[in-house]
């Protein structure tokens, strides 16, 4: 996609009309139609302001995609489920913290094949769920109507794609270092922005430990965290839950070791 049509679907999906965008960036609502049509570019001191206005990044504007894609469509392209159908134990803490006694929308950041969404969904939240891997979104879809329950799946790039509506709890797990470190800052920024005052995050992401190897299937296109990283991101917020853990896996069927931060934060107004 050209930076024109992304710059037409980003204001669209924001509700703004060409010159509302215009009056935002200081520019005529020819110049944007021009960008639109493509017979002309923001240049680039423009690129950091648009890419503020419509809530996304440069890289998005620039049409950078992640490439870890084709790695795991190949590893969800069997029949048996890659990371099993047994919900992840923060699943059980987000139903301790937050349990489903008014409807609570939940958002799961890179669900894979969809077993912690369709775990929450049976358990009477409202989920949404996405990833990169059309081949783990199909195995969700399958997967919840097997189930008999319902989860909003779709396809999206964690890197791109920005929250517009509301969560009362954000999930993610082990998805976080897909994103580069120049674009955490915005990334969780705009996930705490679209929380509602007493919503959570679940998150953890994995660490580089300079006495640990890294896992042999590990992801080619990866960015491990600082640890302690993520919980300064969340600074503002009340850390209910802060940890380190090193943790035996074998996933791909080689042994390893991993280490990873695990955080539960709370907005609190
Ligand atoms: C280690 S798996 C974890 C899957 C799931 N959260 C679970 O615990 O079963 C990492 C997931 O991140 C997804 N992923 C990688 N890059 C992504 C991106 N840029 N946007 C969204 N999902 C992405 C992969 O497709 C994969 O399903």
């Amino acid at each position: 996609m050209n930076i024109g049509s992304v710059i037409m679907n980003k204001r669209k999906a924001l509700g703004y009309t060409q010159q509302a965008l215009a009056d935002k960036l200081n520019v005529s609502f020819q110049t944007v139609s021009k960008w639109e049509k493509g017979t002309n570019y923001p240049n680039v001191e423009m690129l950091p302001i648009l890419a503020e206005v419509l809530d996304t990044s440069i890289d998005f504007l620039l049409g950078y995609k992640s490439f870890a894609v084709s790695d795991y469509d190949r590893r969800y392209g069997t029949e048996d489920y890659y990371w099993g159908i047994t919900p992840s134990s923060l699943c059980f803490e987000i139903m301790k913290l937050r349990p489903p006694v008014k409807p609570l929308r939940v958002l799961d950041i890179g669900c894979g094949e969809g077993k912690d969404a369709i775990f929450l969904a049976r358990n009477g939240y409202d989920v949404t769920a996405f990833d990169l891997s059309e081949a783990g979104i199909e195995k969700g879809k399958k997967l919840a109507e097997k189930c008999n329950t319902y989860v909003n799946f779709f396809k999206a790039d964690l890197t791109d794609f920005r929250v517009s509506e509301y969560y009362d709890i954000i999930f993610s797990s082990g998805v976080f270092h897909f994103i580069k470190s120049e674009i955490r800052k915005e990334i969780t920024a705009n996930l705490k922005k679209y929380t509602s005052p007493g919503g959570i995050h679940t998150i953890n992401v994995f660490v580089k430990k300079p006495f640990m190897e890294a896992a042999p299937d590990k992801d080619i296109y990866r960015f491990p965290w600082k640890s302690g990283e993520l919980f300064l991101l969340y600074h503002d917020w009340k850390l209910c839950r802060t940890e380190e853990i090193i943790f035996k896996c074998n996933s791909g069927g080689i042994p390893h070791e991993h280490c990873m931060d695990i955080m539960i934060a709370e907005r609190m107004q």
